[in-house]
C-alpha cells in the first residue's frame, strides 16, 4: 500500500476545530524540575492538577501508562478540558487529540462500542514517511476567488485560487481547485510562508515563515514573539521529489479503506459517518505493522478526552475497561463534575458513575474553582488570543461573572461583546457591551431560573 496511502481527504483541520475555546493553552507550563509556574504556556493557576497532569506526560513518555487512565474531576469551567488538551500539547504537535463527549456515543446510526472505537482510532496517529512529488517554494501571492456554497446561500466557500510559489532560482503559479483552496485558508497560508502541496493529493503543509525574504515578497505584520518557526526559502526547483512526512489517523486509514471499497462517491462527499466492519480494521491493522516494521512508519499514540463520562452506560464503560487493557490504545483521559452517581444503565451508586473495576485503573486528578485574579487573567490571555481589547472595566464586568456564575461563560461572552463594540465603530470593549451582551444571553443558571418561573406562572 506504500505509494497509495494517502487518503483524499486531509483531516486535520476538522479534529482540531472543537478545541477553539482552548487555542491559547500551548502546554501546561511547567519548569524543569516540573513545578507549575504562575502563568505560562496560556496556563494560570490549578497548581495541583497542572503538576499531577506533568507526572502524567511523564509516566507516557516513559512508556508507563500501558492499562492505565486519567480521570479529571472538578466542577464545571475549571479547566478540565483545558488540562486535557495541555497533556495532548506536551505529547508533542503531531500527536492526535479527539474530544468526545459522553452523550454522543448515543447515536442512531452506530453501535456505542463502534463510536467509542472510532474515537479510539482517530486518536492514534501513524507517522508516515514517502518520497513523493511536490512543489515546494515560498508563498510569493495568494488569491482567492469566493462563491456561495451551492447549499447554504449564507455563507461564502472558496471556488479556486491563484498562488505563486517561488524558489531561489524559480517563479511559477499554480491554479488550484476548491479543496486545496480550502485546506489553503484552513491552515492559514499567507504571502511569505513555505509551503509544499502534494502534486497529486493537494495535500498542504505550511512549513514556517520565510527568512530574508526578498523586497518584492511583502510580508504582513508579524508578532514579536510566535511559535511559528523560521526557515530559509528552498532553493532549486519548485516542482520535485521530497521526503514527505505527515501523520494519519487509524480512522483516517479505516475510512480510506471503506471508501475504496465504497467507490467514488463517498470520496466526493467526504468522510461518511458509518460503521467500519472489522475485517477492515483488520486489514489496516497488518498494514499498519508492516510499515512500522520496515521503518516506513511510526506509531502515535494521542490522546482520547471523553467529558461528561457519567453519560456512558455500563455497557460502553466495560468496553472502555477492556480498551485500556488492549496492545494497541491511546492515553485515555475521562472527566466528570460527577460525585457520587448512578453508574448509567444500572441501579449501583458508584464514585463518579464508574465501575470499581474501572476506577482501579485510573490516576484521579481535581480541578478547583478559580480565585478571582486568576479569572482575570484567564480572562485576559483569552482576548488577546481573540485579538480583543477590553477596558479596565470590562474586564472587571468579565471577572465578576466569571467568579460568580462560571468562568466558561465569561469566556464565550469576549467575541459577543466585542462584535458590540464594533458595531458602535469602538475597538476597545467597554462595560456596557459587556452589561449588553449579559442580557442577551444568559448563563444556564439562569435560564433554567427562567424557565423555572416561567412553569411556575403557568400552572397557576
Ligand atoms: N488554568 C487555566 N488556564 C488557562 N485557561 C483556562 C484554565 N482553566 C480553564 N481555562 C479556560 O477557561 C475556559 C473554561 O474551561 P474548561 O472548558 O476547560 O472547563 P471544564 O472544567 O472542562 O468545564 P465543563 O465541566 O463545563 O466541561 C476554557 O476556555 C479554558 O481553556
Ligand atoms: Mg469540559
Amino acid at each position: 500500500m506504500s505509494a497509495s496511502i494517502v487518503p483524499i481527504e486531509p483531516t486535520a483541520t476538522k479534529r482540531f476545530e472543537r478545541i477553539g475555546t482552548h487555542s491559547h493553552i500551548k502546554g501546561l507550563g511547567l519548569d524543569a524540575s516540573g513545578k507549575a509556574l504562575k502563568v505560562a504556556d496560556g496556563m494560570v493557576g490549578q497548581t495541583e492538577a497542572r503538576e499531577a497532569a506533568g507526572f502524567v506526560v511523564k509516566l507516557v513518555k516513559e512508556g508507563k501508562m500501558a492499562g492505565r487512565g486519567v480521570l479529571i474531576v472538578g466542577p464545571s469551567g475549571t479547566g478540565k478540558t483545558a488540562i486535557a488538551v495541555a497533556i495532548a500539547r506536551e505529547l508533542g504537535s503531531d500527536v492526535p487529540f479527539m474530544i468526545l463527549n459522553g452523550s454522543e456515543v448515543y447515536s442512531t446510526e452506530m453501535k456505542k462500542t463502534e463510536v467509542l472505537m472510532q474515537a479510539m482510532r482517530k486518536a492514534i496517529g501513524l507517522r508516515i514517511k514517502e518520497m513523493r512529488k511536490i512543489y515546494e517554494g515560498v508563498v510569493k501571492q495568494i488569491d482567492f476567488q469566493m462563491g456561495t456554497n451551492p447549499y447554504n446561500p449564507y455563507q461564502q466557500v472558496p471556488k479556486s485560487a491563484r498562488l505563486t510559489l517561488k524558489t531561489k532560482s524559480e517563479e511559477r503559479s499554480l491554479r488550484v481547485g476548491p479543496e486545496i483552496a480550502e485546506e489553503l485558508i484552513s491552515k492559514g497560508v499567507e504571502v511569505g510562508d513555505v509551503i509544499w502541496l502534494d502534486a497529486e493529493t493537494g495535500r498542504v503543509t505550511k512549513v514556517g515563515r520565510a527568512k530574508d525574504a526578498p523586497a518584492e515578497i511583502v510580508i504582513g505584520e508579524d508578532y514579536d514573539v510566535s511559535s511559528t518557526k523560521r526557515v530559509e526559502i528552498p532553493s532549486g526547483p519548485i516542482y520535485k521529489d521530497k521526503e514527505f512526512v505527515y501523520t494519519l489517523t487509524l480512522h483516517d486509514l479505516d475510512e480510506y479503506y471503506a471508501q475504496r471499497g465504497g467507490g467514488l462517491i463517498s470520496m466526493f462527499f467526504g468522510a461518511v459517518e458509518r460503521e467500519i466492519s472489522s475485517d477492515i480494521r483488520q486489514r489496516v491493522d497488518e498494514e499498519v505493522k508492516k510499515l512500522v516494521e520496515e521503518g516506513k512508519g511510526e506509531l502515535l499514540p494521542g490522546v482520547l478526552f471523553i467529558d461528561d463520562v457519567h453519560m456512558l452506560d455500563i455497557e460502553a464503560l466495560s468496553f472502555l475497561s477492556r480498551a485500556l487493557e488492549s496492545e494497541l490504545s491511546p492515553i485515555i483521559i475521562l472527566a466528570t463534575n460527577r460525585g457520587m452517581t448512578k453508574i448509567r444503565g444500572t441501579d449501583i451508586e458508584s464514585p463518579h458513575g464508574l465501575p470499581l473495576d474501572l476506577l482501579d485503573r485510573l490516576l484521579i486528578i481535581s480541578t478547583r474553582q478559580y480565585q478571582a485574579d486568576e479569572v482575570k487573567e484567564i480572562l485576559k490571555i483569552r482576548a488577546k488570543e481573540e485579538n480583543v481589547k477590553l477596558s479596565e472595566e470590562a474586564l472587571e464586568k468579565l471577572t465578576k461573572i466569571g467568579a460568580e456564575t462560571s468562568l466558561r461563560y465569561a469566556v464565550q461572552l469576549i467575541t459577543p461583546a466585542n462584535i458590540a463594540a464594533k458595531s458602535k465603530n469602538k475597538d476597545i470593549v467597554s462595560g456596557e457591551d459587556v452589561d449588553y451582551v449579559k442580557n442577551l444571553f444568559f448563563d444556564i443558571t439562569h435560564s433554567v431560573k427562567y424557565v423555572k418561573e416561567y412553569e411556575e406562572k403557568l400552572l397557576k
